[in-house]
């Protein structure tokens, strides 16, 4: 075992797993390895969406299915005891002839849940759980969060001035982080199911919001989700573009007119209940959830992600700091609308990590709600 309790075959079963996010969506990414007398003889990891799990790829990449018997299989999260798009995992572990199955971390799927484990143990095989669960559910954590609680896992990502302002009191951000840190940012949008953005941003940015790498876009995009209540989205705006799918999130305050252009433009428009005449947001995380939807990157702005977070919604945020000051007190603030009395009422940070990008800095932490 070596750092954060964790094996060499596990750090590697988790190094395959990355490698299937975002492919594997919705299902989890999931690497893992098949060891014999301690030399790996198998690897695989999750396929595409109903492909082959990641157990059953490592199977099939031992040519000489006798070496199974009596090996060892590592994989990060516990394997299948259902049909899905797929048969069990454990039905093609046992009938392998593999001996002892170590786990990162148990499947939190309710459907799963333990159940897997116990298939294995009653067919006779050795079992271990907790092999590098650190790292795993790090690397789960959007996963567990949306089947633990049923909705959507949200990161919050903005570009700040070191007092905490995400544009000018006209409107301008662009662009406030470096070319670093926007490149970092393409690569976060990649990992991602869909990328969410307020009603304003749209207006006044403009943006593409699409994952690419210089010019050039990701094979896989993620949805564009923006929330406008009343319809204020110029049919013109960049994001009802073909380099993605859109969906607007509105109510019933939005001109029928408008939301039929944007079903003419190809792209999706949904109506929600309004909570004091803007979009109910914790039924839009329902929403979200039942569309499948497990991980969102909202990128502002500072109200809707204020919003989100009286909500309790916004799980994790980063923070691209950038060395400049904006000083005005009416220029966009990073985060708005938590109307706090208290300090002891302040959300707090955990699990804070810091990184130089450049000259910005980059700051990841997750919240906890009191
Ligand atoms: N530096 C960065 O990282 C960054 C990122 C994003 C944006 N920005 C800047 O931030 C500015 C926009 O941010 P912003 O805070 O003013 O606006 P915003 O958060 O982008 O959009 C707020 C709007 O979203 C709509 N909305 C619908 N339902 C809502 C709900 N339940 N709660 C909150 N809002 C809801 C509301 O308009 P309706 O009532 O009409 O629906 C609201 O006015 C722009 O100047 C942009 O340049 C900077």
């Amino acid at each position: 075992m070596g750092q954060k309790n964790i094996s060499k075959y596990m750090q590697e079963a988790v190094r395959l797993a990355e490698k299937s996010i975002p492919s594997a969506h919705p299902n989890p990414a999931v690497g893992a390895v098949i060891t014999k007398n301690n030399k790996v003889i198998g690897k695989g990891r999750t396929s595409h969406y109903g492909g082959a799990h990641a157990e059953l790829n490592a199977i099939k990449s031992v040519k000489q299915k006798k070496l199974l018997v009596g090996a060892t299989l590592y994989t990060t999260l516990e394997p299948c005891s259902h049909t899905g798009k797929t048969p069990p995992c454990i039905d093609a572990i046992i009938q392998s002839g593999i001996r002892k199955v170590i786990v990162g971390i148990i499947d939190p799927d309710k459907n799963v849940s333990g159940t897997g484990l116990k298939a294995l143990k009653q067919a006779g095989l050795i079992i271990k759980i907790g092999d590098g669960s650190v790292i795993v559910k790090s690397q789960l954590r959007a996963y567990i969060y949306n089947r633990t609680a049923q909705l959507p896992f949200i990161t919050a990502k903005l570009a700040a001035s070191i007092d905490g302002k995400i544009a000018t009191s006209s409107g301008d951000s662009q662009w406030i982080s470096n070319n670093k840190s926007r490149s970092i940012v393409h690569q976060m949008r990649k990992k991602v199911d869909a990328l969410l953005v307020g009603s304003e941003t749209v207006i006044k940015d403009n943006p593409h919001l699409t994952a690419r790498y210089g010019k050039k876009l990701y094979k896989k995009q993620p949805l564009r989700i923006a929330i406008d209540s009343s319809g204020k989205i110029p049919i013109s705006s960049n994001i009802f573009n073909k380099d993605s799918k859109t969906l607007i999130i509105t109510t019933t305050s939005s001109p029928e007119k408008w939301r039929s252009a944007i079903k003419n433009k190809g792209h999706e428009c949904i109506i929600l209940p309004k909570k004091s005449n803007k979009v109910d947001l914790y039924k839009c995380a329902e929403f979200l959830h039942n569309l499948g939807i497990i991980h969102v990157l909202v990128e502002g702005g500072g109200k809707l992600i204020g919003e989100l977070m009286k909500h309790e919604l916004v799980s994790m945020i980063n923070i691209f700091y950038a060395p400049i000051i904006i000083g005005d007190k009416n220029a966009v603030n990073m985060i708005d609308g938590l109307k706090l009395n208290h300090i002891n009422e302040a959300l707090e940070l955990s699990e804070l990590s810091y990184q130089l990008v450049d000259k910005d800095i980059s700051i990841t932490a997750t919240i906890k709600y009191h």
